[in-house]
C-alpha cells in the first residue's frame, strides 16, 4: 500500500501533544526531538513501521514486542492510548518533514507554478506597476483613485470606503507575507488569494486561463 498524501492519516493535534510527552519521557534520547534520529536510534520519519501506521496499527505491535524505553522498562508496558498518542505525534513529524521535501514541492506544481506567476505579475499582469519594490507597494509615492481598485463598488447599500476616508483614495496594500492575512481587500471581499486573482481577472478583463490564475495565486502565496 502506498502512503501518499491523499490517504495520509488525520493528525489530532491534542493527541499529538500528549504523544509528545510520552516521546520526551521514553523515546527522545534515541530518536531525537523531531524523530529524525540520533546516534542511538534511526530516523523514524522514514521508518516503514511509522509510514504504514494507521493510529497505532503498526506501531502498537512493534512496541509490544518489547522495544527499549528510556526509563529502562519495556515498551510492551505502554497503554493503547499512549501508543495512539505516539502515533499522532509521529505522523505530525512525518508531515513536517514531508513539507520540506521535493515531493511536497512537486505537488505545488500541480496547483500553480510560482515562477510563471511571478513573470506574469511583473509583465503582462502589470501588478508590479503598483505592488512594487521591497514591500510590494508604491504607497510612499502615490495613492490610487477608486476607479483603480477592484474591491469597489462595495456590497449593495454600503457607501464607498474611499469616499469616507480623508484622502478619498486607496493606498496599495503591501504583499509581503500576504498568505497569512486572509480575508483580502479593505472590505474582506476576497476570502482567498485565488479569489483576489479572480477579482482582478474579472474587473481588469485579464483573460487568465485556469493555469495562469493558479500560477499567479501560487506566486502571491510565496511572497
Ligand atoms: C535506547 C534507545 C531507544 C529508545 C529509548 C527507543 N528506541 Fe526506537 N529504536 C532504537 C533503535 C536502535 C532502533 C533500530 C533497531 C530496532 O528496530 O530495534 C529503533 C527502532 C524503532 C522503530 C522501528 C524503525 C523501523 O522502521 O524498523 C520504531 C517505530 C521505534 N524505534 C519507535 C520508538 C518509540 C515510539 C520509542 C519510545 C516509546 C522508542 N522507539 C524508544 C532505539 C531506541
Ligand atoms: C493600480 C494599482 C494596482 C494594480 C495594478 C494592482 N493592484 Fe493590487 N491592490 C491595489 C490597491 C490600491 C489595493 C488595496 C485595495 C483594497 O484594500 O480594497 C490592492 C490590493 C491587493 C491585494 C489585497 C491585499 C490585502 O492586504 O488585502 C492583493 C493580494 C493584490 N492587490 C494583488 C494584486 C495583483 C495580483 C495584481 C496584478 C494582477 C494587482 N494587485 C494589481 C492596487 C493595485
Amino acid at each position: 500500500m502506498g502512503a501518499g498524501p491523499g490517504d495520509a492519516p488525520y493528525v489530532d493535534s491534542a493527541l499529538a501533544d500528549k504523544g509528545k510527552s510520552v516521546w520526551a519521557a521514553e523515546c527522545i534520547n534515541c530518536h531525537g526531538t523531531q524523530a529524525r534520529g540520533t546516534d542511538n536510534g534511526p530516523n523514524l520519519t522514514r521508518s516503514l513501521v511509522v509510514l504504514r501506521d494507521r493510529y497505532g496499527s503498526e506501531l502498537g505491535p512493534f512496541l509490544k514486542k518489547g522495544h527499549k524505553l528510556q526509563s529502562g522498562g519495556s515498551a510492551a508496558a505502554l497503554t493503547d492510548d499512549q501508543v495512539v498518542n505516539l502515533a499522532h505525534f509521529l505522523r505530525q513529524r512525518v508531515n513536517d518533514s514531508f513539507r520540506g521535501s521535493p515531493l511536497f514541492q512537486a505537488q505545488n506544481v500541480l496547483t500553480g507554478d510560482a515562477k510563471a506567476g511571478e513573470a506574469y505579475y511583473n509583465g503582462e499582469g502589470k501588478c508590479a506597476t503598483c505592488h512594487s519594490g521591497d514591500q510590494f507597494t508604491d504607497a510612499n509615492q502615490r495613492l490610487h483613485a477608486v476607479s483603480d481598485v477592484v474591491s469597489e463598488p462595495e456590497a449593495a447599500g454600503v457607501p464607498s470606503y474611499a469616499s469616507r476616508s480623508a484622502t478619498r483614495t486607496y493606498r496599495t496594500s503591501p504583499l509581503r507575507g500576504i498568505w497569512q492575512h486572509a480575508p483580502y481587500f479593505h472590505n474582506g471581499s476576497a476570502a482567498t488569494l485565488e479569489d483576489v486573482v479572480s477579482a482582478y481577472d474579472k474587473r481588469k478583463s485579464l483573460g487568465l486561463t485556469a493555469q495562469q490564475s493558479g500560477d499567479l495565486a501560487q506566486y502571491l502565496k510565496s511572497l
